[in-house]
């Protein structure tokens, strides 16, 4: 159950968030819990959820490990911090920051050679999924995402499906609808990674995840779990999210 913070919350609010969310989860060992806030509040969340059942990731990773790269992350900053988990490319890097399949299968390289676990987003627009395309761009986006990587070095994979008419417009996919799409990914993974990986690897719902509707989306079988942004940012509703 993977928390993204988008660009929201200062260390402060960091801080208050983890102080009411790490009581609300206490305890709760079904699932794994990752928040992953801005690059800027990554030592605050990692002081303070220190020693709980909760793990702090990022929104992005560079694929060098250093470098002139004026504004970007790499994998061994990150790790040093004490840093988990890292969404690659999700919809809004893809849609106003430039990443491609070809970036994503950069960072994601990157992140399971470094011990990172990427969570990566694959998920195709309104317009795709009107003319029937979805089952392409997802199988586009993981074949290009995955190029090159062995299912050996893929173990700590995590996929979200996130639908991107669903993100943040209260539009939800039915359960059905996500359960289909996660099932074309699995399908995917079976021919790149072979069956016994594709039958462990875990698909992440994600677009407009809610309290109210988290219990049925997760009780599909091909859901193992969900990517919460907007509803990630209030502690009593991801929590509730999480035990749903
Ligand atoms: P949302 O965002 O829950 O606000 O729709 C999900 C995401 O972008 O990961």
């Amino acid at each position: 159950m993977a928390a993204n913070w988008k660009m929201y919350k200062t260390p402060d609010e960091t801080r208050e968030y983890l102080r009411e969310f790490l009581p609300l989860v206490a305890g709760h060992d079904r699932d794994e819990i990752v928040v992953c806030p801005p690059y800027t509040d990554v030592a605050t969340a990692i002081e303070a959820a220190r020693g709980s059942n909760v793990a702090v990731g990022v929104q992005n990773v560079h694929w060098k490990a250093d470098g002139a790269y004026t504004g970007e992350i790499s994998a061994p900053m990150l790790l040093c911090l004490g840093v988990t988990h890292v969404i690659i490319g999700h919809s809004e890097r893809r849609q106003y920051f430039g990443e491609t399949d070809d970036t994503v299968n950069l960072r994601l390289k990157t992140a399971l050679e470094s011990g990172l676990t990427p969570i990566c987003c694959v998920g195709e627009v309104l317009q795709e999924r009107e003319a029937g395309l979805t089952d392409d761009v997802l199988r586009r986006q993981c074949v290009r995402a995955f190029h090159a990587v062995s299912a050996k070095k893929a173990a700590k994979l995590i996929v979200a499906y996130e639908p991107v008419w669903a993100i943040g417009t209260g539009k939800t996919a039915t359960p059905e609808l996500a359960a289909e799409a996660h099932a074309v990914i699995r399908r995917e993974a079976v021919e790149i990674f072979g069956d016994e990986f594709a039958a462990k690897l875990r698909i992440l719902y994600g677009g407009s995840v809610k309290p109210d509707n988290a219990k049925a989306l997760m009780s599909q079988e091909e859901i193992d779990g969900a990517l919460v942004g907007g509803a990630s940012l209030d502690p009593k509703s991801f929590a509730a999210i999480v035990k749903y």
